[in-house]
């Protein structure tokens, strides 16, 4: 190869070495193997050479052409594994590292204690309702048969937001379940308005679970705590009724026939008379000790009224159990705020 070729190829050589991206390269190799690259020009000049010059000169151009593909060829190449190689280490990675597992979820242990209960009632014809945690004064307490010097409508023991309801009266966290038996029995009574003026509605059975607050916390209260409404209302339901649910209820959920039932007088504004609900397991770490787990009572004639039905006609009896404290008998929890503190340890143990 003479001279002149082999400084072409030579700066051919350097050009791709310094092209940094394949694109780069492909710019190189267009002055010199390009269209009008400088080789594709020496090419052309061979026309003008004679026939035996055109073979020698012809042999030496073509020589070099090879030798710039061949550069061309393994620069291409390295920049593609410098590429590759780049991509790798970005993507790189480390199998050493603990992986991460996803564990199965599980349903909070109160959550199991209130569906244990809506299937319970629902197995003894009860509907289940929701209704609102932010409350009216009116529902909460006045429509309750609560006097309105009730220590219960303090501050010191219900929480209330900075909101007034229509009656100028600040909306109160719902310190009990209670409100829903008037809220059901307006829904109920609307639903069923032909059958009421035809002295035929269909009586009242409905539990309704879920969140209550009051200004309380310690071992066996917490501001937060759950609650079950029950209402059964009709034209003849009676005291011995509720003894016959509830003594159901409890022995199916504590899977125990061995279970006796107390009904111990007591007060409530909304219900005359009025019972707490004491239980007494028979055998068991628990046995022996009376443990109170809901209050109870006839529905007072002036709730009843205020639920739009005639206390005349309409009679029943209401309860209100606390599902915290269900749980905490039935799994021998002893402090209520282990099922609120969140703490995994605790809580899967019950899923
Ligand atoms: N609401 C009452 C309480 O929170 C419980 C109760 C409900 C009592 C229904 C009688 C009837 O203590």
């Amino acid at each position: 190869m003479s001279q002149d070729l082999d400084s072409i190829v030579d700066a051919a050589r350097q050009s791709f070495a310094q092209a940094a991206t394949p694109a780069q390269l492909e710019d190189a190799k267009a002055q010199y193997i390009g269209k009008s690259g400088c080789i594709t020009e020496l090419m052309k000049g061979l026309a003008t050479l004679s026939v035996e010059e055109k073979k020698t000169r012809g042999a030496a151009i073509n020589q070099a052409k090879q030798a710039v593909e061949e550069a061309l060829t393994q620069r291409r190449r390295a920049l593609a594994d410098a590429e590759l190689e780049q991509q790798l280490q970005a993507e790189a990675l480390d199998v050493t590292l603990p992986g991460r597992v996803r564990e199965p979820g599980g349903l909070h242990p109160v959550s199991l204690t209130l569906e244990r209960i809506e299937q319970i009632f629902a197995s003894m014809g009860f509907d289940v309702a929701d209704g609102p945690e932010i409350e009216s004064d009116w529902h909460s307490f006045t429509s309750l048969n609560n006097p309105p010097n009730h220590p219960a409508r303090s501050m010191q023991d219900t929480f209330y937001v900075d909101i007034q309801g229509e009656d100028g009266i600040a909306y109160n966290l719902r310190p009990h379940t209670s409100p829903m038996q008037v809220r059901y029995a307006h829904a109920h009574i609307k639903r069923h308005a032909a059958a009421l003026k035809a002295g035929d509605l269909p009586e009242i059975r409905v539990i309704a679970p879920g969140r209550t607050y009051r200004v309380d916390s310690d071992a066996t209260h917490s501001p937060m705590f759950h609650q079950c409404e029950g209402l059964w209302l009709g034209k003849n339901v009676s005291f011995k009724d509720l003894k016959v649910v509830f003594t159901d209820f409890c022995r199916t959920f504590f899977e125990s026939d061995d279970l006796a039932l107390r009904f111990r007088p007591s007060f409530f504004p909304f219900t005359e008379p009025s019972a707490e609900i004491d239980i007494q397991f028979q055998s068991g770490p628990l046995a022996g000790r009376w443990l109170e787990v809901a209050g109870s009572g006839q529905v007072h004639p002036k709730v009843v009224s205020n639920m739009g039905l005639d206390p005349e006609q309409y009679i029943g009896f209401a309860f209100g159990m606390g599902p915290d404290r269900l749980t905490m008998l039935r799994y021998g929890v002893n402090d209520l705020r282990l099922f609120f503190d969140g703490d995994i340890r605790f809580l899967r143990q019950y899923r």
